[in-house]
């Protein structure tokens, strides 16, 4: 079989399978499969497989048609020009989410600055990462419930040179952020946000991978953000940047609990799409009042 019949046969296989863009998914998956880009296929359509490749690529369309995304079969996903591991315990990182790495830089005056970065839920490790490729001389602290999310955080950021700049641990945000005694210069967080009734509705391909702990916000989408919101806001550096995803529609109600903790509003970002992604806001500063009361007390 040759290159251009195998990425033929897996179109027909995917679109049957209700794969939306079936011949992208087959020639990209097929070409990578074969160590190349997808360009392969426009230069070398005649190439004939071996019965070993004709294999791997069978096996690799079948998981396809079963409507595993092809960053899990392939085990990676560029996220900030950057090449992140995946692993089941990981939601696969979304293109949205670099709503959040450009809009904190873009709130830094001086990306020279050795700021603490405390990431909630970290995941692949890709939202750190990505703003210490972009900060020399950031450090980070990436958190996550999960052991294997954890483990594979920390080898992403050691294949990709971060490692001494990173520390990631298995911790949850309902036992508190009390991690370390200094306060965090930015405190940055994509945490569940999908209510849980609209789960088993998404697309096979989310619903069916993205792990359950990476989505379920439970029963209104907002049950992550009520309890990481208050213990961020506490180790959080007065004036400090705390930078949150959310969910569409979302932006409204996480403002509402942002502000009752102490968060002055700064901007809400906007995704490709249109969509309000991203909450940014300020630890308000104790004002002249309130610590003249402290002082009284
Ligand atoms: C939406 S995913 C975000 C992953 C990654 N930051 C990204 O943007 O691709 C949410 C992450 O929060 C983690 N998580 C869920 N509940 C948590 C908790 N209580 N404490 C810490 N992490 C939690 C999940 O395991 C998952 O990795």
């Amino acid at each position: 079989m040759t290159l251009a019949e195998a990425v033929a046969e897996a179109t027909r296989r995917l679109a049957a399978a209700g794969v939306e863009a079936a011949r992208g998914d087959a020639r990209l998956l097929i070409c990578r499969l074969l160590g190349a880009g997808p360009e392969l296929l426009l230069a070398q359509p005649e190439r004939s497989l071996s019965q070993e490749e004709a294999a791997r690529i069978e096996a690799a369309v079948a998981r396809r048609a079963a409507r595993e995304p092809v960053s899990r079969i392939l085990g990676q996903r560029e996220f900030w020009s950057l090449l992140f591991a995946l692993n089941a315990a990981t939601l696969d990182p979304r293109p949205d989410s670099e709503t959040l790495v450009e809009a904190v830089l873009a709130t830094l005056p001086d990306r020279a600055v050795a700021l603490r970065i405390l990431d909630l839920g970290t995941g692949t490790g890709c939202l750190l990462l990505a703003l210490l490729s972009e900060l020399p001389r950031a450090t980070g602290c990436g958190i996550d419930i999960n052991d294997e999310a954890v483990a594979l955080a920390a080898e992403n950021a050691a294949r990709l040179g971060f490692g001494g700049r990173t520390d990631f641990r298995r911790h949850s945000w309902e036992d508190g952020l009390d991690l370390e005694s200094e306060p965090w210069d930015v405190v940055i967080g994509n945490p569940p946000y999908i209510a849980s009734g609209e789960i088993a509705g998404l697309a096979p391909e989310v619903a069916g991978y993205d792990p359950p702990a990476a989505l379920d916000g439970g029963a209104d989408g907002l049950s992550a953000y009520r309890a990481l919101i208050p213990a961020a806001v506490g180790v959080l550096k007065p004036g400090g940047l705390l930078a949150l995803e959310v969910g569409q529609g979302q932006a409204g109600p996480v403002e509402a609990l942002l502000a009752a903790a102490g968060i002055d509003p700064l901007r809400r970002a906007t995704d490709l799409g249109g969509i309000e992604r991203c909450l940014l806001g300020r630890k308000a500063r104790r004002n002249a009042a309130s610590q003249a009361a402290v002082r009284r007390g």
